[in-house]
């Protein structure tokens, strides 16, 4: 067993872990934060995304011991309170959810491109939703979303 410190989504935690626990694991069994899925546990479908320290990273090939002393953010801390984030609202708008099992990651890397480029180029949203495999929606509707939220961000920020 680890004892783990850690802030997820702005709530500082301390656990014991098994040593080999994923990080995955670790949130939707002992946090209980299901808003992350898994999809493959192999590093492959992108859908276990959640941000360390800001940067989305895989959480089903991430051992949760390694990420002691981080801010984790899931989706379950991108809303703030009752107010949806612009990615999550353009999800809903451009109908880009279907079984919503790669949502949760797409929204985490939406996110992560609009806050640090709200002015994205097609490429750019294509790349950030490739990091995630979609078997519902053929990415269309998830690419006009991140457009769409781009724009309302950029919108209220320089009116
Ligand atoms: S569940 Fe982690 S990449 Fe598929
Ligand atoms: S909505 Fe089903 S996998 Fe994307």
């Amino acid at each position: 067993m680890n004892i783990l410190k850690l802030t997820i989504n702005g709530v500082s935690h301390i656990k014991a872990v098994p040593a080999t626990m994923t990080l995955l694991d670790f949130l939707r069994d002992e946090i209980d934060l299901t808003g992350t899925k898994n999809g493959c546990d192999s590093g492959e479908c992108g859908c276990c995304t959640v941000m360390i320290n800001g940067v989305p990273m895989l959480s089903c090939i991430m051992l949760a011991r390694e990420v002691e002393g981080r801010v984790i953010t899931t989706i379950e801390g991108i809303a703030k309170g009752n107010h949806l984030h612009p990615v999550q609202e353009a999800m809903i708008e451009k109908g880009a959810i279907q079984c919503g099992y790669c949502t949760p990651a797409m929204v985490i890397n939406g996110v992560h491109l609009l806050e640090n480029n709200d002015n994205p180029s097609n490429d750019e949203v294509k790349e950030c939703i490739s990091a995630t495999v979609c078997r519902c929606t053929g990415y269309n509707s998830i690419e006009k979303a991140i457009h769409s939220a781009a724009s309302k961000m950029r919108k209220a920020k320089h009116g």
